[in-house]
């Protein structure tokens, strides 16, 4: 991927500035945060996985709910089931109305068929956090 301070002479000549090395060395497992970065408001995609009646519910902040304002919130939350074999389904993407929508979703999902579930959540000013559980 490029980026905006590449300049021209760079991209005719397909040279790459050091900046850009040093991006290009970074992978997202960097960024993510987790349950040990957790401060005083909750970031952390928490799970409820009812296996009889099917459904994984991932909620941020159920019990210290996070702010909710277009200045502040968590903007979304992605669940991935891992299946026994190892493969990644993308189970959902809940997308929240600021001020709203709480960030809570839940999808219908053949519990049995995963060995584990993972989920990414969105706060736009304390960034990308994980949390998986074995099922
Ligand atoms: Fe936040």
């Amino acid at each position: 991927m490029r980026h905006e301070n590449v300049d021209e002479k760079e991209l005719e000549h397909g040279k790459r500035g050091e900046e850009d090395k040093e991006a290009m060395a970074m992978n997202l497992g960097e960024v993510l945060k987790d349950a040990e970065s957790e401060g005083k408001e909750n970031h952390l995609p928490v799970f409820e996985v009812n296996r009889e009646e099917g459904v994984v519910r991932v909620v941020v902040g159920k019990d210290v709910p996070h702010p909710n304002t277009l200045e502040h919130r968590i903007a979304w939350i992605e669940v991935f089931g891992i299946k026994k074999g190892g493969e990644v389904v993308c189970i959902g993407r809940g997308a929240f109305a600021a001020g709203y929508t709480s960030p809570d979703v839940s999808f219908r999902v053949p519990v049995t068929e995963f060995k584990a579930f993972c989920a990414l959540s969105y706060c736009n000013i304390h960034g990308l956090w994980q949390n998986c559980i074995e099922v």
